[in-house]
């Protein structure tokens, strides 16, 4: 720091002291945001890789996981610092919130191997069912929603369904584009949760739209009228009917 009077430069404790007072002024909430949250991922394909390089860029900690951990070594050294791979076990041990981005077919096995470390755990569900890709757990989805399918095999996780509506690309393009930002329909039934995912959205380049709890995520589910939109906030709501 330039000074013009040298000796009123302060000193390394009064630094500390003014740098503590500020933070004391900014309040917790202000601290909150400044804070960089570790992120886990399991499975690091389009939406995983796309989102996941957004909160890298944000200047979260993020961890990518593979079955094969080493096939991501050109993705994390592509993004620095930040990024890190490991499996899927090291991805969730890491994440103080973990983000599900694999096909919703493996979800039943990926909840037997997993659902008990990530009870209590910060856990937002991208995954959607296609009758091609998923087989039988899509007509589990037709059947009881996407929503109540996701908290059975995530149960005891505060589940948060997000970065589901739209594609990858549509991401991608539209992430920290001029303000109206792109916004993006969440859903789940844990405040805590959706605070922490609200940031997230965020800090992607996106504004969250809460839709309202984890059944309501119905409304934004592949093939519904809320699904793969690149609108504005309001737009969005309106679409959704969330004013009336
Ligand atoms: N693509 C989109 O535009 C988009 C948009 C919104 C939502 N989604 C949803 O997001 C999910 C991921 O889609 P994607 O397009 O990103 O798929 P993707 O590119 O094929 O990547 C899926 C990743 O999941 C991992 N994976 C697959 N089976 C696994 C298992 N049993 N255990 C652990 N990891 C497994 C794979 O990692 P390894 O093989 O390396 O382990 C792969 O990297 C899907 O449910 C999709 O419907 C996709």
């Amino acid at each position: 720091m330039r000074s013009d009077c040298p000796n009123r430069r302060p000193t390394r404790r009064a630094a500390l002291a003014l740098g503590l007072a500020a933070a004391a002024l900014a309040g917790p909430a202000r601290a909150e945001e400044a804070r960089s949250i570790r992120i886990g991922i399991i499975g690091a394909g389009h939406i995983g890789g796309t989102i996941g390089g957004l909160w890298v860029k944000a200047g979260h900690a993020v961890m990518f996981s593979s079955r094969h951990p080493e096939e991501l070594r050109g993705l994390v050294e592509s993004l620095g610092a930040n990024a890190r791979a490991g499996t899927p076990a090291e991805a969730i041990r890491f994440g103080e919130a973990v983000l599900i981005a694999v096909p919703y077919g493996a979800y039943p096995q990926l909840s037997r191997d997993y659902a008990e470390s990530l009870k209590g755990r910060v856990v937002i569900d991208a995954g959607n069912a296609t009758e091609a890709r998923d087989g039988a757990v899509y007509a589990e989805v037709k059947a009881n929603g996407i929503g109540a399918t996701s908290a059975k095999y995530w149960p005891g996780a505060h589940l948060v369904r997000a970065f589901s509506a739209a594609n990858y690309r549509v991401f991608a393009t539209n992430a920290n584009r001029p303000a109206p930002r792109m916004a993006i329909p969440i859903a789940g039934d844990d405040a805590g949760a959706l605070d922490t995912v609200k940031r997230l959205v965020s800090d992607a380049g996106f504004d969250p739209v809460v839709v309202g709890p984890i059944r309501d995520a119905d409304r934004f589910a592949m093939g519904s009228p809320g699904f793969g939109h690149d609108l504005p906030a309001p737009e969005l709501r309106a679409k959704l009917g969330l004013d009336r």
